[in-house]
């Protein structure tokens, strides 16, 4: 296994539409799993998707720890094509995020509080979930990494992307921020 280097924003990569993987128990698509799991592990963040390791593939990974789950802690969980249902459009929420591909930042975004989502897990098996809150919010963040999505882009006020060291400044604890880079960085 490697530890892979992380795309930042203006790469490319980050911009194109990641393609379906054909097999997920090709070995290529399971040393890249490993090596993703490793690069993680190193850096001490949430979730990572290919297209940030330089690889424009549609695989996630992610856990959702206790202590930020409100209740939903995930396991280190692989998402191979993944496909999101919104379940309800009306339910949204404004939280930080953070990005390893943005790296210093965190910014508002809104998103969808509940959803559903189907994929394949590392062993190419069928995994379905519903997501609510803090779960839902990271698997949206990296999803949103398949399609070329950043969360900047998300963001309806840039005024709310602001420096992590400048986050004195703002009334919302900083253990909410965060859904792909560590917290303290
Ligand atoms: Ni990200």
């Amino acid at each position: 296994m490697a530890i892979l280097k992380i795309a930042k924003m203006g790469h490319p990569v980050l911009r194109q539409p990641a393609q379906l993987v054909r097999d997920p128990k090709a070995p290529e698509i399971q040393r890249l799993i490993g090596d993703m799991l490793e690069t993680l592990s190193d850096i001490g963040g949430i979730g990572l998707a290919a297209p940030q390791v330089h690889v424009p593939l549609r695989v996630v990974i992610f856990e959702v720890p206790a202590q930020r789950a409100g209740g939903d802690a995930q396991p280190m969980t692989c998402l191979i094509n993944p496909v999101i249902e919104v379940i309800s459009p009306t339910s949204t929420s404004e939280d930080w995020e953070g990005c390893l591909s943005v790296p210093g930042l965190v910014g508002r975004v809104l998103r969808p509080n509940h959803i559903r989502y189907a994929a394949l897990d590392q062993h190419g098996l069928p995994i379905s979930r519903e997501a609510k809150g803090y779960h839902a919010r990271v698997v949206l963040h990296e999803c949103d990494h398949l399609d070329g999505f950043l969360y900047p882009m998300r963001m309806t006020d840039i005024s709310k992307l602001i420096f992590r060291d400048e986050m004195r400044f703002w009334s919302t604890p900083p253990s909410t921020v965060d859904i792909d880079t560590k917290i303290d960085e």
